[in-house]
């Protein structure tokens, strides 16, 4: 079973995606690490992200060890990410593992997974159009802002509430208006709108669209 989750920045993806994994016995794939991994190490190298040349090379010479780095959640490694990721040529080169994960998902500590949970911006249009559930995951602009300003603060970085608002819509336009997979709910996505759900309804409400799906 893949079941994939998009939708725009801090619309609430991650903690969906990660507590559907742990309810369905899923190995679950944060995609966008993937795409900050590639800006981080360009902004190591104090290169451009727009720069076609350094964002393949980065994006080429990616290693496990970039997914773990502690600073992925940072604002201007998001941003950066935002950068690459309007690059053809590095989401052609970051296409091929995304698909490998969702179709022979990793062991989980206890066991064979029964399937693999993905969320990013075009999992269920492009990485995994053949997805057994698609949620499109949404909330108001400010909601989203709150949320993020929050995590920011509680993990002791720097945060101002109106430029999380503005950087935010700043990457969800880049995200929605490039050429090459952007932001958009797949024909056959679930809405699911979380702007005043706290993030146990929200779970409760997608394990309802499971079930009733008969997964
Ligand atoms: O957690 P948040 O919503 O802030 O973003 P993220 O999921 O960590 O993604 C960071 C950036 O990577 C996004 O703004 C997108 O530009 C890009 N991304 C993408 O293009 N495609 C994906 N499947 C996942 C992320």
């Amino acid at each position: 079973m893949i079941i994939a989750v998009d939708g725009p920045v801090a619309a609430g993806k991650g903690t969906l995606a990660r507590s559907l994994a742990a309810e369905l016995n899923l190995a679950y794939l944060d995609t966008g690490s993937i795409y900050r991994a590639v800006g981080a190490k360009i902004l190591d190298k104090g290169e451009d992200p727009g720069d076609p040349v350094a964002a393949l090379a980065a994006a080429e010479s990616l290693g496990p060890a970039d997914l773990e780095r502690r600073d992925l959640r940072r604002e201007k490694v998001g941003l950066a990410a935002s950068t690459v990721a309007v690059n053809t040529q590095v989401r052609a080169a970051l296409l091929e593992f995304q698909r490998n994960f969702a179709q022979n998902p990793p062991d989980l500590p206890g066991g064979a997974a029964a399937g693999a949970v993905l969320d990013g911006r075009d999992i269920g249009t492009v990485v995994c159009p053949e997805a057994e559930l698609k949620f499109f995951v949404t909330a108001t602009p400010e909601a989203r802002a709150e949320r993020r300003h929050k995590e920011l603060i509680e993990r002791g970085d720097e945060s101002i509430y109106a430029r999380v608002l503005q950087d935010l819509q700043d990457r969800d336009a880049r995200d929605s208006q490039r050429v090459t997979a952007p932001l958009k709910p797949a024909d056959d996505a679930v809405y699911l709108d979380t702007s005043t759900l706290e993030a146990g309804k929200v779970l409760e409400t997608a394990l309802d669209i499971v079930r009733a799906k008969g997964l």
